[in-house]
């Protein structure tokens, strides 16, 4: 693998460094302590010690850049130009189930531009990784995202709505309608690995309202490096950390953007 940004090799360390922990309490899922964030969002004190040894291997290199966690918020706010993005659980859901579809992820963003980013799934042992300029990668091999060309052989991704939704259905009038033009569609309930998953083939794309950014940032990147395309739709320029996320193979991109687009409601 030729990816060797000092962020890069930083990112990588504190995601295996993490890990560590994460693996020891998915192991042990029934004694941890739950408290409840919000109807259908919960945060576990896994997600807060993860965050934690994440935050202290970046700060020890970079005390001065700028993070934005789930967890935490917003730490060194002056610091606009170089900052991590981080979701110490991505798929919190999951972990609590025991299911195994949960990742790190964390973005490294420079003047507003997502430059490289790590999804780690560290219970399956997958870690994408990409960096601008230098592909993305599954472990030490290069992905791709698929090369289907048609929407309606494509099969897709999608997420949400979250538990207290306002616009529960409008998100499941546009899945009916996208639902009626595609092959198939999955929900696997974490953002970061829908991401790397069409980055590596495995999904045709993916869509989801009402995420955040820490939810997506590393995925832009590795999504792009890839050959795909990632943008976001209906941006709300007072919310700049709430993002409406389409991320494909490129072929379709532009089908399924006029899919959601439609108005179905
Ligand atoms: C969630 C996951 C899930 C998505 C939710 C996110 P969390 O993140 O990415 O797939 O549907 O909108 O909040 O809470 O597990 O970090
Ligand atoms: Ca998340
Ligand atoms: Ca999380």
């Amino acid at each position: 693998m030729r990816l060797n940004s000092p962020q890069i090799n930083l990112i990588t360390k504190a995601c295996l460094k993490a890990s560590r922990s994460l693996i020891r309490d998915f192991g042990e899922i029934e004694n941890l302590q739950v408290l409840a964030k919000g109807p259908g969002d919960f945060v576990t004190s896994a997600d807060k010690r993860t965050e934690k040894i994440l935050i202290e291997e970046l700060q020890k290199a970079h005390p001065e850049y700028g993070i934005v966690t789930e967890e935490t918020g917003v730490i060194n706010k002056s610091n606009i130009e170089n900052r991590w993005i981080i979701d110490p659980i991505d798929g919190t859901m999951n972990f609590l189930n025991g299911v195994p579809q949960f990742a790190i992820s964390i973005g490294y963003e420079e003047k507003g531009e997502i430059k490289c980013g790590v999804i780690f799934n560290p219970i399956m042992n997958e870690m994408f990784i990409a960096e601008k300029g230098n592909g993305a990668y599954l472990n030490n091999s290069r992905i791709r995202v698929s090369n289907k060309k048609k929407i309606k052989d494509s099969l897709l991704v999608t997420g949400g709505p979250k538990g207290a939704s306002k616009i529960k259905d409008k998100i499941y009038s546009e899945y009916i309608n996208v639902s009626n033009n595609v092959s198939n569609i999955r929900k696997f309930g974490s953002a970061a690995l829908d991401m790397a998953y069409v980055a590596c083939g495995r999904f045709d794309g993916y869509w989801q309202r009402e995420l955040n950014y820490w939810d997506i940032a590393a995925g832009l990147i590795i999504v792009k490096e890839a050959g795909g395309f990632a943008d976001f739709f209906e941006e709300d320029v007072n919310l700049p950390l709430k993002k409406n996320i389409l991320a494909t193979n490129s072929n379709i991109h532009k089908e399924l953007s006029e899919l959601i687009n439609q108005k179905t409601y």
